[in-house]
């Protein structure tokens, strides 16, 4: 969704745009182009990889960026307040992630079982697998992948692990797939176990919260945010931050109790409150863009 997140952002010559997933660094590259001939863009990922790919594709605009690996929870201390005029995040895993066996993010291929998107850090998906008590997969199942079999399979891993501890993806999708067989559905029955170790091994929904509220004070007064999210926990976080900060008031605690309101002014608009899908053509060259939903806000 390049033209949408374009036309979202504003982007325009001389503009100071910042990227919080640079991945490949296509979204940057259109950002860069558009704002040419001096627009400048701050980029980070939490991938060493993707940092070191958008090096390279990014090198036609040499001295109009700036790259790092980082998470973008932390983008307010990387880039500085009140700066940019736009920021773009566009969540999830890349292409290259999910098709690199070694990273261990598909279970179509035969890898260690990581799952890291920052493989500096300690834990891996093995490490959640193995250890984890029977609740606590099952809690983590269920609440990050909506499986509704959370219960059959975290019992099982604890089984087959007393045999042998998991290693590979492989392994564990081959004992979701032989508990719940495929019978002709489309989607593999390790999909939603898969994404919820992932969401748990990055830790991904509360780097979005601090990653949001760090893109809102980066921004410039009239500064745009655009997110790209791909499942529905991350994009109600999304539009819950969305309304929070939209609303003309606070209140109290957690239940909004009219009474109790204190008049305030609203720290950002919506400007796409509805979700931008992509396009047929957009779907025809990249499936996997399937459940991208694109929100746009601009900071108060
Ligand atoms: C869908 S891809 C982005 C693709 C990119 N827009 C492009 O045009 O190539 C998502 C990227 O976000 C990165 N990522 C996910 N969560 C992150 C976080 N909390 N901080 C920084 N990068 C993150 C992933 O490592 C991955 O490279």
């Amino acid at each position: 969704m390049v033209a949408e997140v374009l036309a979202g952002l504003k982007v325009r010559p001389s503009g100071r745009y910042a990227d919080g997933t640079i991945g490949g660094g296509g979204h940057a590259a259109a950002m860069l182009a558009a704002s040419s001939p001096d627009g400048w863009l701050f980029g980070c990922d939490r991938d060493g990889v993707a940092v070191e790919a958008a090096r390279e594709r990014l090198a036609p605009f040499a001295g109009r960026f700036e790259l790092r690996q980082g998470n973008f929870a932390d983008l307010l201390e990387m880039a500085g307040p009140g700066g940019f005029d736009g920021v773009l995040l566009d969540l999830g895993v890349s292409s290259p992630q999910l098709d690199s066996a070694e990273r261990g993010f598909s279970f179509q291929q035969d890898g260690p079982l990581d799952m890291r998107m920052d493989t500096r850090q300690d834990l891996s998906a093995a490490d959640l697998v193995n250890r984890l008590s029977v609740d606590e997969l099952t809690k983590l199942f269920r609440e990050l992948g909506d499986e509704p079999q959370a219960r059959r399979f975290a019992r099982a891993i604890e089984q087959e692990r007393r045999r042998e501890l998991f290693r590979t993806t492989a392994q564990l999708a081959g004992l979701i797939e032989r508990l719940a067989p495929r019978h002709g559905r489309k989607t593999h029955p390790a999909t939603r176990v898969f994404q919820a170790l992932r969401i748990a091994v990055n830790d991904e929904l509360s780097s979005l919260d601090r990653g949001l509220a760090g893109a809102l004070k980066i921004l410039k007064p009239g500064g745009r945010l655009a997110v790209i999210t791909f499942h529905s926990l991350e994009d109600r976080r999304v539009k819950e931050f969305g309304r929070a900060r939209a609303r003309d008031y606070t209140f109290p605690g957690e239940v909004d109790v009219p009474e109790l309101r204190q008049p305030r002014t609203p720290e950002l608009k919506w400007v796409q409150r509805k979700a931008i899908t992509p396009g047929a053509a957009e779907l025809e060259i990249n499936p996997r863009s399937r459940s991208a939903q694109l929100r746009i806000m601009e900071k108060a």
